[in-house]
């Protein structure tokens, strides 16, 4: 098991490019499924995430290549098999793989997801959309099965704006029979890559992007090549890194309009940004100030990126609130914040920061993906080193993290713990 270690104070510089979204292949995928003859997808992360997906596609009969940011997906031999249990543990977005199952074999076993502990993270409007579609849905011992005759087009409105629920019920609808409407969908660009992947496969989809999707469904879909967009979380990552130790950094392969909530609230805080088609060139200003942020759907500011900028804002003159309205309880990175120095507390579901304090490196533990972008942010932001365990979760979703980092002049390096540090770590 290895620890990262991050010594801090160096400015960063340079330009960083930015990989494939994450959210859009862990969806891509699976959605592979539904074709009957080759998929290619390029521009793909090489992260864990999709390493993960990868095998499972492969568990199911599917033959897959990979090189480098390409894969090659042949799903003609797929068989409906059962995935109660395994690799689909490992992750939240295995449930894609109810949607795409069911679309295509009319049937699916899949085991309850895994992935990051966010507090609870139902999937109530998932089954909700099968059932509509006529699916039956049982849940047992800790599997989810369905099964339906015939899918049939349904009106289904969704009570929560769910982007893993608006992508599972297109997975499914766009093989039904009829027309579907996704009432209250959500509009992450992620959901209009997904649509634009199932379209080049002969799906007939609209609206994607809005809050009302449209789908008739058709009897067959072909295999197709598809770019996937880039990694609007991982730019705003490295623009936050930017803003809180850069010098003069560009983030390249990025679509601006994709972070403008971001890029707002950082205006405000004074850091310089001026972009064009691809890419951000981020000057940070003297001094920050503090702001408030809320986490809303898309275009809201995106939870995703709630916690790097919590460790910001410990830079910023001021008090600001950090309030998560998507995940009320997504604040395991405070105490290991507050570890290192910063003056945070957690106050009626929000993370009050008073800022500014001078970070110092600590002992950190990396309890969810994010968590983990934001204790790489406060140790480059530190004095001395912080060493932070729980690196897997960083690396299903960074690709390339410390090489990046490495590039723009940062001391990043990896070290294997030893015995007694990964007994600490299992035991914490
Ligand atoms: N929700 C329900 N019922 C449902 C589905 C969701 O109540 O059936 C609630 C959730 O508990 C949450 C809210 O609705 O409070 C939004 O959840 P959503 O379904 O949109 O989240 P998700 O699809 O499970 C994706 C990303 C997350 C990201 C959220 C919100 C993937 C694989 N995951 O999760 O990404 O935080 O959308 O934008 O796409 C991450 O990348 O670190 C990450 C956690």
């Amino acid at each position: 098991m290895r620890k990262l270690l991050v010594e801090g104070g160096t400015r960063l510089r340079g330009q960083v490019r930015v990989s494939g979204a994450k959210n859009s292949a862990v969806a891509l995928l699976p959605a592979a499924i539904l074709a009957s003859s080759k998929v290619t997808i390029e521009g793909l992360p090489n992260i864990s995430d999709v390493g993960t997906l990868s095998d499972l596609l492969e568990e199911i009969g599917g033959t897959v290549h990979r090189d480098g940011q390409t894969i090659e997906i042949d799903p003609s031999e797929m068989i409906s098999m059962p995935l109660p249990n395994g690799r689909v543990k490992k992750l939240r977005a295995s449930y894609y793989f109810m949607g795409a199952m069911l679309g295509r074999f009319n049937k699916a076993v899949i085991g309850l997801p895994g992935g990051c502990h966010l507090g609870p993270r139902p999937i109530d409007q998932h089954i909700k959309g099968f059932e509509a579609l006529g699916a039956e849905v049982s849940n047992e011992q800790g599997a989810i099965y369905l099964r339906a005759k015939e899918l049939r087009g349904a009106r289904i409105y969704l009570d929560v704006v769910s982007v893993g629920a608006t992508i599972n019920i297109m997975l499914a609808a766009v093989r039904a029979k009829g027309k579907t409407t996704i009432e209250n969908a959500a509009k992450e660009p992620e959901i209009i890559d997904v649509a634009t992947l199932l379209t080049s496969m002969g799906a007939k989809i609209k609206g994607a992007g809005t809050d009302v999707i449209r789908i008739e469904g058709v009897n067959d879909l072909n295999g197709c090549l598809h770019t996937i967009i880039p990694d609007r979380i991982e730019a705003g990552t490295y623009t936050i890194m930017a803003a809180a130790q850069g010098e003069e950094m560009i983030i390249d392969n990025v679509i601006p309009q994709h972070l403008e909530s971001l890029l707002a609230k950082l205006r405000e805080m004074g850091v310089t940004i001026e972009e064009n088609d691809e890419q951000l060139y981020i000057r940070p200003g003297e001094k920050m100030k503090s702001v408030d942020i809320k986490t809303l759907v898309y275009p809201g500011f995106p939870t995703d990126l709630q916690q790097p900028f919590t460790t910001l804002l410990t830079k910023a003159e001021g008090t600001g609130v950090v309030t998560d309205t998507i995940y009320q309880a997504r604040f395991k990175h405070v105490d290991e914040l507050r570890r290192m120095n910063a003056s945070i507390k957690v106050e009626g579901g929000a993370a009050i920061v008073a800022g500014p304090s001078k970070l110092e490196g600590a002992k950190v533990k990396a309890s969810d993906l994010r968590a983990g972008a934001a204790l790489v942010i406060a140790g480059l932001m530190a004095g001395g080193v912080t060493e932070i365990t729980g690196v897997d979760h960083i690396e299903r979703g960074y690709e390339n993290i410390t090489n990046k980092l490495v590039e723009l002049g940062a001391n990043i390096w990896y070290e294997e713990m030893s015995e007694e540090e990964v007994e600490q770590f299992q035991n914490s």
